[in-house]
Parts: C-alpha cells; structure tokens; sequence
C-alpha cells in the first residue's frame, strides 16, 4: 500500500541467511547501537521481533528470519510481511543451502535485498569468492553492474555496522512504506508458544491499530486482547502498522504463520472460527472418501 495520502509506518526489515552465519549477532548490534534499546535500559527478552529507532531518527521493524514454515504459509497466501530482507552470508562459509532458501523467498516475493557479507574479521574471509556465488545464484549485486548494495560487516568488532544501519535507512526511504491506521486491523502471526502467564503469539500489525480489549480471530481460534507488549516485555496501549507485538487473550494457540483479522464483536469473531472449523472437518472427511 504506496498510496501517497496514508501515513507513514516502520519498513519491516528481516534478517535472512544459513544457520550460524551471525543474524542474530547483527541483529543484537543494530539493537544495542539503537536509542530505543538505550530508553528501555537494555534487553531483557528475545522474541526476534522489534522496533528500533535509528541514530537518523526513524522507526524501523526488525525481524530475526521467521520460521521456514510459518514464513512459507505467509507467501503462499500472498503475504508480504517484509519490505527489505538483509541477506547475511558468513565469509567464511560463503552461499550455504539457506543462503539460497533465503533468495528464493526475496526474489519470488519481490522484496529487495541488502547483502551483509559478515564475519570479515575472520582470517579465512572470502569475500570475492562470496560474491562470485552470490552473482552466480541470481543475486544482482552493484559489483557486477546491478543494484543490489553489498557491505562488508563484523558483528564481533562491529566493523561495517554503521554502513549497514545507513543502507537500511536509505532503502526504507526510497520504499516510503505507508499503511491505513484505521478502520478494521488486520496482521500476521509470526510465532507462538505457551508461557507461565498462558498462551502468547507474536503479531506483526499490517492495517489497522490494535488495543486491548480488541476481538481477533487467527487460523481457528480468536483472542480477546488481554495485554499488548513490545519484546522488552513493556505493555502497550496501541499496536500500529508496522508493529511487532506479543498478545494474550487466545482461546487456542494461534499457529504461526496465521493471517490476523479484527472482529468487530465477540459474536462475529465465535462465528467465523466456528465455520472455519467446520469447512476443516468437511476437508479432512472428503480426503477420508477419496
Ligand atoms: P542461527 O539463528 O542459529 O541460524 O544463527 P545466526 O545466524 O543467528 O548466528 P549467530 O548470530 O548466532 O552467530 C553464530 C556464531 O558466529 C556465534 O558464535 C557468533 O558469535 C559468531 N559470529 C557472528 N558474527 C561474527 C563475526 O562477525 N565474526 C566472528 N568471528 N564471529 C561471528
Ligand atoms: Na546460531
Ligand atoms: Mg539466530
């Protein structure tokens, strides 16, 4: 939604690349170098998902690469939870199963990408050899005459980081990502899990703002918001688009990767999971006939 007339929101930005490769070491960074890290007195949980005010000022939604499947379930219903994806490749390691996973998912879903080529500190750092693999598995970076940005970062000395964070910034500008505030919400699953305090799913807001007290259904089960809260665990009164943010409240354990739906009453929201059941069951049965 690039309709000129709505407001701004955070670019969702999502950390992508193979296993150990440092998303989340860069991630940590790009947190820690944050003034919103700084205003909540530091980290207290990981949830992966989160919003950081950038030295430049702006807001900017951080997600650490969500599971394969929920992330799946989301593209295969055309969800484009993401603006840009920051591809991270290690040196060392080069373009690795994930690193190529990750692609695909960028470039069928039309996102652009950075590539953080990490751990250039490392003595056995490749990094032409990187983005020889890179070009060779449809990566169009700059030096090869495209437009995909690659720097070079260590998120063990943090070499690179503040390039990084301004590619990020630069990027989401041209974007100029803006959503509706109003009118009925609407968001994506991202994880859940069940905790001390009860059943907990990691929403990211995509049209609309969500309050407590607000009725939503997930896949086949519904929440009447009981606590809204960032990933420092601090309530919140409103999730805006754009927005990462733990709820409570779920009848049922959303999945991940569930498409989100406001409800305008308690009636509705039962209604609709209840005829989502059912087409379920009819589902299961005729697969049982067949
Ligand atoms: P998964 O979430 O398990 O896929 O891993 P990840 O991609 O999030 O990698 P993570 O940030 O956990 O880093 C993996 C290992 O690499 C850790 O031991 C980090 O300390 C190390 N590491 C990350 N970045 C760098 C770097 O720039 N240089 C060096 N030398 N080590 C790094
Ligand atoms: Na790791
Ligand atoms: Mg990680």
């Amino acid at each position: 939604e690039n309709v000129s007339s709505l407001p701004s929101r955070p670019p969702v930005v999502t950390i992508m690349g193979h296993v150990d490769h440092g998303k989340t070491t860069l991630l940590d960074w790009l947190r820690k170098s944050s003034v919103a890290a700084q205003e909540h007195g530091g980290i207290t949980q990981h949830i992966g998902a989160f919003v950081v005010k950038m030295s430049a000022g702006k807001h900017i939604t951080f997600l650490d690469t969500p599971g394969h499947a929920a992330f799946l379930s989301m593209r295969q219903r055309g969800a484009n939870v993401t603006d840009i994806v920051v591809l991270v490749v290690a040196a060392d390691d080069s373009v690795m199963p994930q690193t190529v996973e990750a692609i695909k998912h960028a470039t069928s879903a039309k996102v652009p990408i950075i590539v953080a080529i990490n751990k250039i500190d490392k003595e056995d750092a490749r990094v032409d050899q990187v983005k020889a693999d890179l070009a060779r598995h449809g990566v169009e970076i700059e030096d090869f005459g495209g437009d995909v940005q690659v720097v070079c970062v260590s998120g063990k000395t943090g070499q690179g980081m503040a390039d990084l964070e301004e590619n990020i910034i630069t990027l989401s500008e041209i974007l100029d990502v803006r959503a509706e505030y109003n009118g009925m919400a609407e968001g994506w699953i991202l994880e859940s899990r069940v905790k001390q305090n009860g059943k907990v799913a990691t929403v990211l807001v995509k049209r609309g703002t969500l309050r407590p007290g607000d009725l939503i259904i997930a896949g086949k089960t519904w929440a009447r918001i009981r606590v809204l809260r960032n990933e420092a665990g601090i309530e919140l009164s409103e999730a805006p688009p754009g927005t990462p943010v733990e709820i409570l409240g779920w009848r049922e354990l959303p999945d991940a990767g569930e498409q989100v739906l406001q409800a305008p009453d308690e009636g509705k929201a039962k209604t609709a999971v209840e005829y989502r059941m059912e087409m379920a069951e009819r589902e299961e049965s005729s697969v049982q006939l067949a």
